[in-house]
């Protein structure tokens, strides 16, 4: 198992590109379940999650040609299995895409239950009602989703208790094969959502309302879409941490590749915290701030600020001056980063979903666990400014999302080493 050792107080100078969205790339790949002709993907993040749904993808049946790390052709004409096995989907929950898609093309299928997951419950009891009000027949048999519409999904008004990111997709993209129209009320309105309603679009679906929290769908009746060459938007969870790693080491950085308006909160945040931002087209650069004052957060669903980018601002708030206050909305567990931060000297309290953080005490390097995938970018942002070195452990959840992490700070000038653990 890898570690990264980082050697902390380097000052960061430099460019980033930034890669393509994972929470994109990985309801496109789903997405070719519904699709007839060989397909081309560009700008596909080389991350573990991407690798993991093109291997379900492969075991499904579909066939794929990566032309580089970063891009794919895949045929799914010819599906041979609709079993999503738990060897797979115990890697990743967002196998949880290949539901919508298998159901509404085969009228059967097994998903496995994607099972615990470090931030919380995350159940998906949402694309099971929703799939079910669609007709589809649905039972829970040794840890699979086992799911039947021997007629094909039909379309009906689908209101989502809950605003969910991957429920959204996955119910689009049952509805762009169902009988008849589709309603999706209290829709997510993500970045990632809209590039899925756009290609559905483009391959001929009638979408109305992209980008609002009410979709409507017009399904083709279980007849196979033809898609058009895919362009992964660019991640701007990604762009927001690498923000931030200018910003927790007071350091200019340029970001290229971005699309501003997906950053607007983040963005917003770092200007009320002190920092000066300035962007041009697909290009944005992070200047020091004088003073960095605290802040407060608080989670929401796009266009909200993200709990994706929760972590990495809390990291920052060490650095700030004065108490700031970050309040978790979407996922209860999602505070793991805290005791690790704790062990670098970080000052925070924790009472239910609210984290207050005592800014300007020096981090001093230690040995720290990752335990989700924000969460370990928020321990490398505070090792690049703790005193000495820290030790970040288990980062494979660090490989799950961020492109080549270490090799693009580096680049900044940080000093990352990547090692074995004995
Ligand atoms: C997606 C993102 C993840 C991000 C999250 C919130 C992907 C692949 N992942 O995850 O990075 O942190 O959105 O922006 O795009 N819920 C239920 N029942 C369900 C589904 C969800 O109760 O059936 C709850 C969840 O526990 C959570 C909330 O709804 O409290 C939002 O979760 P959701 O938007 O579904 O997250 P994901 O789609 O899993």
């Amino acid at each position: 198992m890898d570690y990264l050792k980082i050697t902390g107080g380097k000052p960061l100078k430099g460019e980033i590109k930034i890669s393509g969205a994972k929470n994109s790339a990985l309801p496109i790949l789903a997405s070719t379940l519904l699709c007839k002709n060989l397909l081309k993907i560009t700008n596909l993040p080389d991350v573990a999650d991407v690798k993991t749904l093109a291997k379900l993808l492969e075991h499904l049946g579909s066939t794929i040609e990566w032309v580089n790390a970063n891009e794919l052709l895949v045929q799914s004409d010819r599906i041979i299995h609709t079993k999503a096995v738990y060897d797979i989907v115990r890697k990743m929950r967002a196998s949880i895409l290949v539901l919508g898609p298998l159901l509404a093309r085969f009228g059967k299928c097994e998903v496995s239950l994607p099972g615990g997951c470090a931030i919380g419950a995350r159940p998906v009891d949402l694309h099971i009602k929703a799939m079910e009000k669609m007709g589809a027949n649905i039972s829970i048999e040794n840890g699979y989703i086992v799911a039947k519409a021997p007629n094909g999904l039909k379309g009906n008004d689908i209101i989502f208790d809950k605003i969910t990111v991957t429920g959204t997709e996955n119910i689009l993209m049952a509805a762009a094969l169902a009988h008849g129209e589709t309603r999706i009320i209290n829709a997510a309105k993500e970045p990632e959502v809209i590039q899925l309603c756009e290609i559905l679009q483009t391959a001929g679906i009638e979408i109305k309302g992209i980008g609002s929290n009410e979709l409507y769908i017009r399904g083709s009746d279980r007849e196979l879409l033809e898609f058009k060459e895919i362009e992964v938007i660019p991640d701007r969870i990604e762009a927001g941490t690498y923000l931030c790693a200018g910003a927790i080491s007071n350091s200019e950085i340029i970001l290229k590749n971005i699309i501003p308006k997906h950053l607007e909160v983040i963005i917003g945040k770092l200007k009320e915290i002190g920092f000066n931002i300035t962007e041009k087209d697909d290009i944005l650069c992070i200047k020091p701030a004088n003073k960095r004052k605290a802040f407060e957060i608080i989670t929401t669903e796009y266009p909200g600020f993200p709990t994706d980018m929760q972590a990495q601002f809390m990291a920052l708030a060490t650095q700030c001056e004065g108490s700031s206050s970050i309040e978790e909305r979407l996922f209860e567990n999602r505070f793991m980063h805290v005791s690790e931060l704790q062990r670098l000297g970080a000052k925070i309290s924790l009472k239910g979903n609210v984290a207050k953080i005592t800014g300007g005490e020096k981090l001093i390097g230690a040995d720290v666990m990752a335990t989700d995938l924000r969460a370990s970018s928020a321990l490398v942002l505070a090792g690049l400014v703790a005193q000495g070195q820290t030790q970040i452990h288990r980062i494979y959840h660090l490989d799950r999302g961020y492109e080549g992490l270490e090799e693009k700070l580096c680049g900044l000038g940080a000093d990352i080493l990547r090692l074995k653990e004995n």
